[in-house]
C-alpha cells in the first residue's frame, strides 16, 4: 500500500526528524506532540547518542544515526528539517528525491537560486516542500489580515516592524559559511510579515548594516518601497546584549483611516493583545485593544502540513511567497554586502543571469563552432554575441550540436546601431533568432546608443527600438531587455518614456575602469550591471599590482580581476578562445578578496581601457 494511500486511510502521517536543533525541541516537536495526523516516527542526529536522547524524551518510534538513514526508511512519510542554512538546500533535495514531504527551517535557503531548485525536486517528486514559518499560521496573523481587509483602518501606507534579539558568545548565528547573522536569523520573519501584509511588487529595497570581521550582519536597517506607493521599514539583529535572552519585538501599520499598534512576539503564543485605532470622520480617534489566543503556532503548522500531505490542501505558506520572500532577502544581503559572491544574478522579474558567461566576440574566428562547443563542454551556460559579431550562426550550430536543452542555455544577442529603429529592430532580433536557431533570447540589448558622435537622432531611434523590445518582451520573445554602452545621460530620457524599465546594462568594466559614477546610478536605478572585457582585453593580466595580489590568493591574474568583479556584484563575460583559459575563468568561487585588497583594485589608476566610448564612438 503506498504511503498515500497509508497516510490517507490512516490519517495520521509519519514524521521524521533531520537533526537535533534547538528550535526542533523547544518548538516544532512539541507541537507535532500536539498536532492531530502527526506520528513522531523518526529522529536522526549526526550523534546517535544525542538521536537517542531525543527518542526517549519526545517518544520516538526509531533513532538514526545521520541523515541518509532516515531517508532510506521506507515508513518515513515526511520529514522537518531545522539543519543550519548553508545545508537545508543539500538535505530538502535529497529528502525530496527520497519521496519525502518536507517542512524545512526558515531561511529555507540561502538565496534564490537554491530556494528555486528545491521547488522543482518537489514539483518533479510530486512531494510537498514548505517553509517553516510557524508564526504565520497564527490567528493573531489571519486577525490582522482581517482587519485590514475590513477597509476599518483605510489603505495601508505605511508598516514598520523589528525583531531584535540577544548577540551570541558562541552560536551558530555568528558563522557565515553556515548562513549566520540577523538577516537570516531574524529578518526573514520582519521581511514575511510585510509581506503577508502588503501585497503590491516590490519597487526598491534600501537596507544597510553593520557587519562584524567575518562580514556576519548583527544589525540590520531596511526601507522597502512598493509599486502602489506603500512603503515598509524594520530593523533586524542581534544585538541586545551577549547572551541575554533579551528581544524587542513591535509593529505598526499605518492606514489612511486609522492604524495598528502591536508589542507581540514573533511567534507570540497564548494570548495576545494589540492595539486599532480608528479615527472618525469628526478626526476623533477611537483605540481598542484586540484580543487573539494563539494556542500552538507549530501544532497548526503541523496539523496544516498534514492536510496538505493527507487532505491535499494548499500548503498556507506557498512557494510563490517563499519565493517573493527570498527575493527580498537576496536583495537587502546585496545592499548591506552580505553577499560577497553569487553565481547566478536574478532580476526582479525572476530571471537568472549567470555570474560567469562566455564572451564570444572575434572568440569563434579560428575554432569556430568548436570553441562555442569547448565553452559549453566547460560548463558555460550563458552565452553572449551580437548581431555585429557575425557568429551567431555558428553559436545556433554549436547549442544545436551539444544536445543541451535549449532552456538551460542564457542566450544574449544585440542590436547594432545600424539597426535602430522600430522596424530595423524587429527584423534583427527575427534575424538573431533565425541564425542561432532559437525561438527566443534570453537578454537582447540595444548595442550602443549612437551611430556616431554627431548622432543627433540617437534618442528617438533609441526610443524606437526600446518600444519594439518592450513588445518583444510582452510576447515572450526576450525574457530580459537592456542596454549596452548606456551612460546614465543616455538611460535618464530613456526612463521617461519607457513603460518597461531596462534591466541589465553592459558596460566596459574592470579593475583600472570602473566607471563608479555610471555604477552607482544603475545601483540606484535598480539596473543590474555586466561587465564587458572583464580582463580589459588582456591589458591587464601582466600588470604587477595584479599579480601580486593574485599571488596571495594563490589563483590566476585572470580568476583575481573576474572575483574582483563579481564580489562587486557585477556578472561578467570574460572572452578566450582556449579550453583551458575557459575552465580558468570559471573557477572563481574558491577564494575571497578581503576588504582591503578590494579596495586595493578599486583604486588603480586608469589601465585597460579599449578606447571606446558611447560618445565618440
Ligand atoms: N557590449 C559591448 O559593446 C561589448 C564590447 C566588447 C566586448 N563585449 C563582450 O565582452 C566579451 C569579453 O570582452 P573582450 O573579449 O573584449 O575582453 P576580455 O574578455 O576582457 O579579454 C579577452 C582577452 O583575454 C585573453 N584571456 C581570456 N582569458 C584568459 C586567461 N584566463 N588567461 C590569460 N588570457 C586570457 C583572451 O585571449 P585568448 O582568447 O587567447 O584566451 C583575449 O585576448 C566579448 O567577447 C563580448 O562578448 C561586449
Amino acid at each position: 500500500m503506498s504511503e498515500e494511500k497509508r497516510a490517507l486511510s490512516s490519517g495520521t502521517v509519519k514524521w521524521g526528524v533531520m537533526g537535533t536543533a534547538g528550535i526542533a525541541s523547544w518548538g516544532t516537536i512539541p507541537g507535532m506532540q500536539k498536532a492531530k495526523g502527526c506520528e513522531l516516527y523518526a529522529i536522526a542526529g549526526r550523534s546517535l547518542e544525542k538521536a537517542q536522547a531525543y527518542k526517549e524524551r519526545f517518544g520516538f518510534e526509531k533513532a538514526y544515526q545521520g541523515y541518509d538513514a532516515l531517508l532510506n526508511d521506507p515508513e518515513v512519510e515526511a520529514v522537518y528539517i531545522p539543519l543550519p542554512n548553508d545545508l537545508h538546500c543539500e538535505w530538502v533535495i535529497k529528502a525530496l528525491n527520497a519521496h519525502k514531504h518536507v517542512l524545512c527551517e526558515k531561511p529555507a535557503a540561502m538565496n534564490e537560486g537554491e530556494l528555486r531548485r528545491m521547488f522543482a525536486a518537489a514539483r518533479e517528486n510530486g512531494v510537498i516542500l514548505m517553509e517553516a514559518f510557524a508564526y504565520l499560521h497564527s490567528p493573531y496573523i489571519s486577525r490582522l489580515k482581517e482587519i485590514i481587509s475590513s477597509g476599518e483602518i483605510g489603505k495601508v501606507d505605511y508598516i514598520d516592524t523589528a525583531f531584535l534579539t540577544q548577540d551570541y558568545s558562541d552560536d551558530i548565528r555568528l558563522h557565515k559559511e553556515q548562513g549566520g547573522g540577523g538577516i537570516y536569523d531574524v529578518g526573514c520573519y520582519c521581511t514575511s510579515m510585510i509581506l503577508t501584509l502588503i501585497e503590491s511588487p516590490v519597487k526598491y529595497i534600501k537596507a544597510d548594516a553593520e557587519l562584524d570581521s567575518t562580514g556576519v550582519d548583527h544589525m540590520a536597517s531596511v526601507l522597502i518601497g512598493f509599486e502602489d506607493g506603500t512603503r515598509a521599514s524594520f530593523n533586524a539583529g542581534m544585538i541586545l546584549g551577549t547572551d541575554s535572552s533579551d528581544r524587542y519585538d513591535r509593529l505598526f501599520i499605518h492606514g489612511s483611516c486609522g492604524y495598528i499598534r502591536s508589542d507581540a512576539e514573533y511567534n507570540g503564543e497564548g494570548e495576545i493583545t494589540f492595539e486599532v485605532t480608528v479615527k472618525g470622520e469628526d478626526g476623533e480617534r477611537v483605540t481598542r485593544t484586540e484580543r487573539v489566543i494563539a494556542a500552538s503556532n507549530y501544532s497548526m503548522e503541523m496539523e496544516q502540513m498534514n492536510r496538505c500531505i493527507i487532505g491535499n490542501e494548499v500548503p498556507h505558506i506557498t512557494e510563490e511567497f517563499s519565493v517573493r520572500n527570498m527575493r527580498v532577502l537576496d536583495s537587502i544581503l546585496d545592499a548591506v554586502g552580505y553577499n560577497d559572491s553569487k553565481k547566478e544574478f536574478i532580476l526582479p522579474n525572476g530571471a537568472v543571469i549567470p555570474a560567469v558567461g562566455y564572451g564570444s566576440y572575434l572568440s569563434t574566428e579560428k575554432g569556430g563552432v568548436q570553441t562555442i562547443i569547448d565553452a559549453l563542454d566547460c560548463g558555460y551556460r550563458y552565452i553572449d554575441t551580437a548581431s555585429f559579431y557575425g557568429n551567431e550562426e555558428q553559436i545556433g550550430e554549436a547549442i544545436e550540436r551539444s544536445g543541451i536543452r535549449r532552456e538551460e542555455i542564457f542566450l544574449c544577442s544585440k542590436v547594432w546601431f545600424t539597426d535602430l529603429g522600430r522596424e530595423k529592430t524587429l527584423r534583427s532580433f527575427e534575424e538573431s533568432c533565425r541564425k542561432l536557431k532559437t525561438e527566443y533570447l534570453d537578454m537582447y540589448l540595444i548595442h550602443w546608443p549612437k551611430s556616431d558622435a554627431d548622432d543627433e537622432e540617437w534618442f528617438e531611434k533609441v526610443r524606437q527600438s526600446w518600444e519594439a523590445m518592450e513588445e518583444l518582451y510582452e510576447q515572450g520573445r526576450v525574457k530580459v531587455i537592456g542596454l549596452s554602452n548606456f551612460l546614465p545621460h543616455h538611460i535618464r530620457p530613456l526612463l521617461e518614456a519607457a513603460r518597461i524599465r531596462p534591466m541589465v546594462d553592459q558596460l566596459e568594466l574592470h579593475a583600472g575602469y570602473m566607471q563608479e559614477y555610471a555604477l552607482s546610478y544603475l545601483r540606484k536605478e535598480g539596473i543590474l550591471p555586466q561587465a564587458w572585457s572583464p580582463l580589459g582585453r588582456a591589458k591587464l593580466l601582466n600588470d604587477e599590482a595584479v599579480s601580486g595580489i593574485a599571488a596571495k590568493y594563490g589563483c590566476t591574474n585572470a580568476a583575481l580581476l573576474l572575483r574582483y568583479l563579481n564580489q562587486r556584484g557585477i556578472p561578467v563575460i570574460p572572452k578566450s578562445a582556449s579550453k583551458e583559459r575557459m575552465k580558468e575563468n570559471l573557477d572563481i568561487f574558491g577564494f575571497r578578496i578581503s576588504e582591503d585588497d578590494m579596495s586595493y583594485l578599486s583604486c588603480l589608476p586608469e589601465k585597460g581601457w579599449s578606447g571606446e566610448h558611447p560618445d565618440k564612438v
